[in-house]
């Protein structure tokens, strides 16, 4: 299942990511926000996203705000989150092949749903490299 968070920032964003990901068929579940409405939020829905993305080794998810920081920091807060800001797909394809990344971080100010739409297929398609990153991301989690 992809998990899918936002604060106010990247509610409009979020919109289109939904529409598509029904497009390719695939599934989620959104915490929030459900508006435009400045709301502060980006640590409340990071953080009960995070819970549910942790159940599940399989499970993605797919976070916004305005920059990508503040979520990036509240996600990585969870042990069995490995969270990456994207700015690009180059960091996508690179978060989930050395770091094994289950959530994907985006900036909604400065990221338009063209750009978007390629950082997710990259994202939701590389695999996991394994090797000497198994170490590594075990180093950081204890
Ligand atoms: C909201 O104004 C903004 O602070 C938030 O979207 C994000 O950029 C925080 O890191």
């Amino acid at each position: 299942m992809i998990y899918l968070s936002t604060d106010h920032r990247g509610y409009k964003l979020m919109q289109e990511i939904k529409k598509y990901l029904e497009q390719k068929g695939l599934q989620y579940v959104s915490v929030g926000a459900n508006s435009y409405d400045k709301d502060d939020s980006y640590a409340t829905y990071t953080l009960k996203a995070n819970e549910l993305v942790a159940q599940d080794e399989d499970n993605r998810g797919i976070y916004l705000c305005g920059t990508g920081l503040g979520t990036a920091m509240g996600a990585n807060r969870n042990k069995k989150i490995r969270a990456v800001l994207c700015p690009n797909k180059k960091y996508a394809y690179f978060g989930r092949l050395h770091n094994n990344a289950n959530v994907l971080v985006m900036p909604a100010n400065y990221t338009s749903i063209r750009k978007a739409k390629k950082i997710i297929d990259v994202f939701l398609s590389t695999p996991f490299e394994g090797g000497r990153h198994v170490q590594r991301l075990e180093d950081i989690s204890k």
